[in-house]
Parts: C-alpha cells; sequence; structure tokens
C-alpha cells in the first residue's frame, strides 16, 4: 500500500530562502533508497496555511520505516560536525502527517495504481 509522509514545517518567513537552499543541498541523498517513490517541497501561497510541506512518497510503511530508521533519514539530514555542533535548524517546529493513497492518477489523466 504505497504511503505518503508530509512533515509540516513551520519556517519563519524570512527563512524561505535558507530552506531552499538546505532541501537542495540534500537532494543528492535520496537517489537508491529502496522504496522511496518522490519528493517535493511545498512552499505555502494561500492564506489558509503557513508551514511548507515536505512532500514524501513511499511504496509501502516498511520502506519509509526502513529510511527513517536507518542511514537515509540520518543522509538526508544535517550532521553534527567533529565538534558535535549541527547547523541552527531554521524550523520552529514540525508536525508528521501520514496517508495511505487510495485512489491516484498521473498527469495524463490516467488512474494509476494507488498502492
Ligand atoms: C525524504 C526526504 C527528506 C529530505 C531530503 C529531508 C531533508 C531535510 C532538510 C534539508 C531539513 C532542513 C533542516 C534545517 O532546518 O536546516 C529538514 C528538516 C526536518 N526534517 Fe526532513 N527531510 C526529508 C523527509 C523528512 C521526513 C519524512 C521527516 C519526518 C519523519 C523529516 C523530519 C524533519 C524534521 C523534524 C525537520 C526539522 C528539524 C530542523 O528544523 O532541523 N524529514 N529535512
Amino acid at each position: 500500500m504505497t504511503v505518503v509522509k508530509i512533515n509540516a514545517l513551520e519556517i519563519p518567513p524570512q527563512a524561505g530562502d535558507e530552506i531552499v537552499k538546505r532541501f537542495t543541498a540534500r537532494m543528492n541523498s535520496l537517489t537508491d533508497v529502496a522504496g522511496f517513490e518522490g519528493f517535493e517541497l511545498l512552499r505555502p501561497t494561500g492564506d489558509s496555511e503557513t508551514r511548507w510541506f515536505v512532500y514524501t512518497r513511499w511504496a509501502d510503511q516498511v520502506s519509509y520505516e526502513a529510511w527513517r530508521d536507518g542511514d537515509g533519514a540520518r543522509n538526508s539530514h544535517a550532521q553534527p560536525n567533529a565538534e558535535g555542533e549541527a547547523p541552527k535548524p531554521v524550523s520552529m517546529g514540525a508536525t508528521l502527517l501520514e496517508f495511505e493513497v487510495e485512489v491516484a492518477a498521473d498527469g495524463s489523466g490516467i488512474p494509476s495504481a494507488a498502492g
């Protein structure tokens, strides 16, 4: 069953450029991750949502948990340096939103396997 995990990040308005830079620098950590199906960093544009969404899609819950609990998540996130210091987080808070995909279509409008 395909699953979607969205990490909703509270990013101060002036830190938008910095968060884009940090994610861009980590995109090379997503090659060859088993069961990983997609990523989008979503900047809010309307009045109803100010959080940035880190949208991730996985072949199944097991693949997601293997990434989360293994080297995958460590590779995607900032590591402390030799002195044990990590870069200061930009986000002021994070909430994980979790979903299963029930119905899906690709860009052609043709329904695709939901999982
Ligand atoms: C799979 C692709 C992902 C990539 C490439 C990625 C990378 C990043 C990067 C670059 C940041 C910015 C850190 C900063 O503020 O400097 C971040 C923040 C964060 N990510 Fe991810 N992330 C991913 C998925 C996830 C998922 C699924 C979770 C939740 C389980 C998660 C948990 C967090 C948390 C809690 C923060 C905020 C911590 C902080 O402010 O430092 N990430 N992530």
